[in-house]
């Protein structure tokens, strides 16, 4: 099998069987992950550059890990430190650096649709790390890799999503991933932070956030976003974390089995109490971990890696 898509951009070209693909690929990585020598030739003599608009740190490090551990020559591109900074455009940018001949672009930009606008532009490969509000498929992919791994199955799980899903590209493309999957997607946060009409995607609303976890097998927290706006939306952080903080003893309500996740980076003490962050039920480093192998296996399936590849 191979996958059908030439870029990346979100969760909304690939179905059921890809998405198994990816994660069956990934579980290949891992193994190689595990080993004393944690590098194959997969993609020896491919370039890959990394071109970050945005800060990051988890996506940014586990795409340049990945990228070594198969072998690639791996670019980072700077924006603060490129010629942007003296006026040159996004696209000029990219199509200087497509003259360099490289094999795959991963993109992270603030702006919604620019890996979108860079894809229609240049034959390079697109991996979207991040645009914007809109789309975070490998977050995706490596939360549904972890959960997957963790619990066995993603058909017919309850997964309960809670925070800024307005402005929250993890969870846009949580929901498309793991409806995609089967499992069944509850959203909870402040009225003020969940889209209108976001029933319509097959998802359900809850506001009261003991009531949203109650049957959850997942629980998926997310960051307030402020740096979107997200703080003018509710009286104050204070008052978000009593009615939408995960702390110890709300934990306890929940059904033993049930997993915490977040996408990370956390705001401790606000949406997430310490002793759960680190606790026995948080799958958080777990995703981390996991995102090298997801991202290996996305660069090897884009970048044509061949059979000999993970040998
Ligand atoms: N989850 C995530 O995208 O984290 P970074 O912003 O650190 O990459």
């Amino acid at each position: 099998m191979a996958l059908k898509i030439k870029n990346l951009l979100d969760l909304t070209e690939l179905g059921r069987d890809d998405i198994g693909f990816i994660l069956d690929t990934a579980g290949s990585m891992k193994q190689i992950n595990q080993r004393a020598i944690k590098k194959v030739p997969t993609l020896k003599g491919k370039t890959q550059i990394n071109l970050f608009f945005e800060p990051s740190t988890r996506t940014r490090t586990s795409f340049e890990i990945a990228g070594k551990r198969l072998s690639a020559d791996v670019i980072n591109f700077t924006a603060s430190a490129s010629s942007l900074t003296k006026g040159e455009t996004v696209i000029d940018t990219v199509k200087n650096l497509e003259a360099m001949a490289p094999d795959i672009f991963v993109i992270r930009h603030q702006a919604a649709g620019v890996p979108e606008m860079i894809a229609r532009r240049t034959p390079v490969p697109i991996v979207n790390a991040g645009d914007g509000a809109h789309a975070h498929p490998t977050q995706a992919l490596l939360d549904l890799f972890s959960v997957r791994e963790k619990l066995g199955r993603l058909e017919g799980l309850k997964v309960t999503i809670v925070g800024d899903v307005a402005n929250s590209r993890v969870a846009r493309s949580d929901l498309q991933g793991f409806i995609t999957m089967g499992a069944e997607v509850t959203v909870c946060g402040p009225p003020s932070l969940i889209p209108v009409g976001i029933e319509k995607m097959g998802v359900r609303v809850v506001y009261d956030l003991d009531r949203a976890l109650a049957d959850a097998d997942v629980i998926m927290m997310l960051r307030i976003q402020l740096e979107r706006g997200a703080g003018g939306r509710f009286p104050s952080l204070r008052e978000y974390s009593i009615r939408y903080g995960l702390n110890l003893r709300r934990l306890e309500r929940t059904r033993p089995e049930a997993i915490v996740m977040h996408p990370g980076p956390i705001n401790r003490g606000v949406e997430l109490s310490p002793e759960v962050a680190d606790g026995p039920r948080s799958i958080i480093l777990d995703q981390v971990e996991n995102g090298v192998a997801v991202r290996m296996a996305l660069l090897y399936l884009l970048c044509g890696g061949g059979d000999e590849a993970l040998s």
